[in-house]
C-alpha cells in the first residue's frame, strides 16, 4: 500500500530515490536502493560522506577506546608477565590513527556509491513539497525531483540552555575528537553512552575524569543491576560518579571551566577543570529542512513520525534514524530503518522495526551490551519473571584477558521459558550480546539455548552459564 504511495506522483521525476544525508541509515539505503535498480541519489552538506557515526561518533569513539584498551595493558605490564619501561601516550599520534580509520571508511563509502550507480549531490537539502527538493551548496541552488524521498539528516549534541561549545574549554562530542593533549581533568554532563565512553577513554588516558549524572544511575535506559555493576567498576577504576547531581554557574575561567555541582545530598560543591563535555542527548536535525513544506508530515518534539514501513504522513516522504519518534538514536537501527524503507519504495517484503530485539552496545569499561527488556520492565509487564545470572568471575577466559568484571542476565518468562532480554556487563559485553539478539529474533527459549553448545574457553560461555542459571543449574559459579 504504502509502497504505492512513493508512485502517487504522475509527473517524470529526475530520480525513483532522493536520500538527504549520508550517514549509515542514509548510506546504506542508497547502497540498497541501487541494489534494487532504483534511480538513485543522495544529498550530503559535509564534504566527506558518513555522517556523525563516521566522522564524530561510533567510529571515532570506538578507535579511541580501542587504544585506551591497548593502553591499559601497558600500564599493567606485569599482570601478563611483563615489563615495560616509561610506555608513553602520545595523543596526537593516536588521533592520527583514528582520523586514518575514518578517512579510510569515508573512501570506501564514495565508492558505494560509485559501484551502486548512486549519484552523490554535494550541498544543503531542503524539502519544497511535491516531490522536489532545493540543494544549496557553494556552487549555487537546483531543484531535483524524486518519486520518493527519504529523510536521513541525524541529529545534533543538544546544548544546556545558554552554553556554545567552543575548541578548547566547553566540548561536545565532536571538539572533543580534536584535543591534542590529555586533559588533567575532566567534567563530563550525562552518563548516557556518549558520557560514559568518553569517561572510559580519558581516564585511562590519565585525565581525572568527574561524572555527572542528574539521574539517579549511570547509562539510566540499561538494567538497574548494569547501571549498579558500570558504577562500581568506575569508582573502582578512579572515575569519580555523582548520580542525582546538578550541574549551575558554569563559567569559562581562561585556563578551564568552573562549576557549581549540587549533590544528591543537596550539598553545592564547586568543581573546577581543565575541560568540560556536555553529554546530555542529541537533538534531531528536522527543524531547518523544509518540513513546512510537507504539511503530511507529523513531528513530535522535533522527531517524525512514521509508519510501520517508514513512511511519514506525507506520501512518498520517509525517514529513519536519529530523526525518527520512537526508536533509539543507534548507527544499527537507522541502517535497518533504511531496508526498510527502501524495500517498501521498491514494494518489496519488509519486516518493520521490532523494538524489543535491538541491541545496545555501549563500549564502556567493563563493555556492556543488552537487548529486550529489564528485569523492572518485565516485571511491570505481569510477567512471571525467572531471572539467571552468571558472573565473569567463573569464565575462564575472563581471566584469560584479565577482565573478570560483570555478568550476564537473562531475564524469561517463567511460563513457557520465553527469553524476555539480555543484559551483559563485562569483557566486550557489546560483542557478546549478538547471541542473544539472534536467539530472540529466533524465538529460542532458554531451553534452547541451555542446548546450544557454547566453545571453550569463550567469553560467550557466561551466556550458555547464564541460561543454565536461569535454573538455578550453572556449573562454574
Ligand atoms: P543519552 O540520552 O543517552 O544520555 C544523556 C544523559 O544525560 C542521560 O542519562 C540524562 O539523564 C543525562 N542528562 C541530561 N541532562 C542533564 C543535565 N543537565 N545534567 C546531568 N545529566 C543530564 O545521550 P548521549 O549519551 O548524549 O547519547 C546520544 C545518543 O547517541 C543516545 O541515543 C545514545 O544511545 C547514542 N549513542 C550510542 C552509542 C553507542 O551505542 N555505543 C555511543 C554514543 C551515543
Amino acid at each position: 500500500m504504502h509502497a504505492e504511495g512513493a508512485m502517487l506522483h504522475s509527473k517524470i521525476m529526475a530520480y525513483d530515490l532522493v536520500v538527504i544525508g549520508s550517514g549509515p541509515g542514509g548510506y546504506s539505503a542508497a547502497v540498497r536502493a541501487g541494489q534494487y535498480g532504483l534511480k538513485t541519489a543522495i544529498i550530503e552538506k559535509a564534504p566527506k560522506l558518513g555522517g556523525t557515526c563516521l566522522h564524530v561518533g561510533c567510529v571515532p569513539t570506538k578507535a579511541l577506546l580501542h587504544t585506551a584498551e591497548v593502553w591499559d595493558y601497558f600500564l599493567h605490564p606485569a599482570e601478563q608477565g611483563l615489563s615495560c619501561e616509561n610506555p608513553q601516550l602520545n595523543l596526537p599520534a593516536v588521533m592520527k590513527r583514528k582520523q586514518d580509520i575514518v578517512d579510510k571508511h569515508a573512501k570506501g563509502i564514495t565508492g558505494l556509491m560509485r559501484k551502486n550507480k548512486v549519484e552523490v549531490i554535494a550541498g544543503y537539502g531542503t524539502l519544497l513539497g511535491g516531490g522536489r527538493i532545493n540543494v544549496q551548496s557553494a556552487e549555487g541552488t537546483r531543484v531535483i525531483e524524486s518519486k520518493a524521498i527519504l529523510i536521513a539528516t541525524g541529529s545534533e549534541a543538544r546544548m544546556i540552555p545558554g552554553l556554545e561549545p567552543d575548541d578548547e574549554f566547553i566540548l561536545t562530542n565532536v571538539e572533543i575528537l580534536k584535543l591534542q593533549s590529555v586533559p588533567k581533568s575532566l567534567a563530563i554532563i550525562g552518563a548516557g553512552a556518549v558520557g560514559t565512553e568518553f569517561a572510559s577513554i580519558f581516564k585511562r588516558y590519565g585525565s581525572q575524569v568527574t561524572v555527572l549524572e542528574m539521574l539517579p544511575r549511570l547509562v539510566p535506559v540499561e538494567d538497574e543491576d548494569v547501571s549498579k555493576e558500570l558504577e562500581r567498576c568506575f569508582r573502582k577504576a578512579g572515575i569519580r560518579c555523582e548520580t542525582g547531581a546538578k550541574a549551575s554557574d558554569i563559567q569559562r575561567t581562561g585556563t578551564g571551566v568552573s562549576l557549581n555541582v549540587t549533590l544528591a545530598n543537596g550539598k553545592v560543591e564547586p568543581l573546577l577543570v581543565d575541560k568540560l563535555l556536555i553529554a546530555v542527548g542529541r537533538k534531531p536535525n528536522t527543524d531547518k529542512i523544509g518540513l513546512e513544506n510537507v504539511p503530511g508530515v507529523q513531528v513530535d518534539r522535533g522527531f517524525i513520525k512514521v509508519g510501520p514501513d517508514q513512511q511519514t504522513g506525507e506520501p512518498g516522504v520517509y525517514a529513519i534514524g536519529d530523526v525518527v519518534a520512537g526508536t533509539p538514536q543507534l548507527a544499527h537501527v537507522a541502517t535497518a530503518e533504511g531496508m526498510i524503507a527502501v524495500a517498501a519504495i521498491a514494494g518489496k517484503p519488509f519486516t518493520p522495526i521490532n523494538r524489543n530485539r535491538i541491541p545496545g552496545a555501549t563500549y564502556t569499561e567493563p563493555g556492556i551490551g543488552s537487548v529486550g527488556l529489564t528485569e523492572a520492565q518485565a516485571r511491570q509487564q505481569g510477567y512471571d519473571v525467572k531471572i539467571g545470572k552468571f558472573p565473569f568471575a567463573g569464565n575462564s577466559k575472563a581471566s584469560i584477558v584479565g577482565h573478570h568484571e560483570g555478568f550476564v542476565k537473562i531475564v524469561s518468562d517463567a511460563k513457557y521459558g520465553e527469553i524476555l532480554g539480555v543484559h551483559i556487563i563485562g569483557p566486550h559485553g557489546y560483542e557478546l550480546i549478538a547471541e542473544a539478539v539472534a536467539a530472540m529474533e529466533a524465538e529460542a527459549t532458554v531451553d534452547t539455548m541451555i542446548n546450544t553448545i557454547h566453545a571453550h574457553p569463550t567469553l560467550y560461555e557466561a551466556l550458555g552459564e547464564a541460561f543454565n542459571a536461569v535454573y538455578g543449574q550453572a556449573i562454574n559459579f
